[in-house]
């Protein structure tokens, strides 16, 4: 497993880790979650993410109870978790108010019987708080003990910025890292909105949802499968997830599959799910790649992967581009030559 900085800290993380939404502590319980994790492990995978609101408290329960089951040293696991939603609705039970933040981690650390997680994420930004509030609580927290490093979530590069402006202003750890969606369905955000943070803070991603819920493996390409999450998950957004991929705009993406999935099988000797998270690995904005499973066999066959890495040459990703026609625009140059996106120092 290769191993790379999380943002502008000194964490090394491993280029693939094992989240727990909708899977560890609500459709998979009890020995599956323990073989899922086992499976993760055994193939290099030593960061685990998850969060307060997941499975409503019972994927950290979970988590926490495999990670003492399976006897791993606690320095040799790099463990995430998130605050926001909360686990119950008072008014104070969510957002990143100085309340929830303190409150909330001390309760994820009882959830996980851990003393401290790795880093704690912000899982979204929180309009209603002054900045200074947050960036004060995720400092308290930290010097605490409680985590290591902060780090936000699905915010805007607006957002990022302001929080590293007050950290600076008031001599305050910044967050290390960005936990956002980024795959080859969904490139404007991660890739042209934060270009000028990636060169300005160091910003790293730890990305969610590779395969954008499972569609990126193609496995919907011809209807939705009995055992997927779109059949198992009964939360309205699911059934809008259906909805959409019966649309005109669903069935041009599933084209778009239908075109990848026959490049990865031809040209590259892959599957489609491999080729989507080859794609994301690459890109070295990217600090670590979240894979979601329901089973021990799909953390597997998604680490095959690694191997597809080097086969994404210029001209493959060149194919690529071509095919799902969503390449960001580039900033304007006015005139002069315009810096890579995927390199710090070099100018194309
Ligand atoms: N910060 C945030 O707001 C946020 C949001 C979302 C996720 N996350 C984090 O990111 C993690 C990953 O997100 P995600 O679960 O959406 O990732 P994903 O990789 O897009 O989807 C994972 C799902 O795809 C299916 N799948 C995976 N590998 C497969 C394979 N080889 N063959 C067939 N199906 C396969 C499985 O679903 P089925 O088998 O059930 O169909 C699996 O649960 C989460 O667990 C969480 O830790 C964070």
């Amino acid at each position: 497993m290769p191993f790379r900085l999380l943002g502008n800290s000194g964490l090394r993380v491993p280029l693939f880790s094992l989240g727990g939404w909708l899977t560890l502590g609500g459709s998979v319980k009890g020995d599956p979650v323990k073989e899922i994790i086992k499976a993760a492990w055994e193939n290099g995978i030593n960061m685990f993410d998850t969060a307060e609101s997941y499975a409503g408290g019972q994927s950290e329960i979970e988590m926490g109870r495999v990670i003492k089951e399976l006897n791993f040293r606690r320095s040799d696991l790099i463990i995430t978790t998130k605050l926001f939603w909360g686990v119950r609705k008072g008014p104070n039970d969510t957002g990143l108010s100085r309340k929830h933040i303190i409150e909330g981690t001390r309760e994820s650390l009882q959830r996980l019987g851990l003393e401290y997680v790795d880093v704690i994420f912000a899982h979204r930004a929180d309009h209603s708080v002054p900045m200074e509030e947050v960036v004060r609580a995720f400092n308290f927290v930290i010097d605490k003990g409680y985590a290591l490093y902060w780090g936000t979530s699905e915010w805007s590069a607006q957002q990022i910025e302001e929080a590293h402006h007050v950290a600076t202003k008031l001599g305050l750890i910044a967050p290390i890292a960005e936990q956002c969606e980024h795959h080859l369905l969904h490139r404007d955000h991660p890739e042209r909105e934060f270009a000028p943070l990636y060169r300005k803070y160091n910003l790293g991603t730890m990305v969610f949802s590779p395969l954008f819920g499972g569609i990126l493996t193609g496995k919907y390409n011809n209807g939705i499968p009995d055992d997927s999450r779109l059949a198992v998950e009964q939360e309205d957004q699911f059934k809008r997830k259906i909805e959409f991929l019966k649309s005109p705009e669903g069935q041009r993406q599933i084209e778009i599959i239908r075109k990848l999935s026959d490049l990865a099988e031809k040209e590259l000797g892959c599957k489609m799910s491999q080729l989507a998270l080859a794609w994301v690995a690459r890109n070295p904005n990217t600090s670590s790649v979240i894979l979601g499973a329901s089973k021990p066999e799909q953390v597997r066959d998604n680490l095959k992967a690694l191997e597809v890495i080097p086969k994404l040459t210029p001209a493959v990703l060149a194919k690529i581009d071509d095919i799902v026609g969503n390449k960001p625009a580039p900033w304007p140059t006015y005139g002069r030559l315009a810096l890579d996106p995927l390199s710090k120092f070099s100018v194309l």
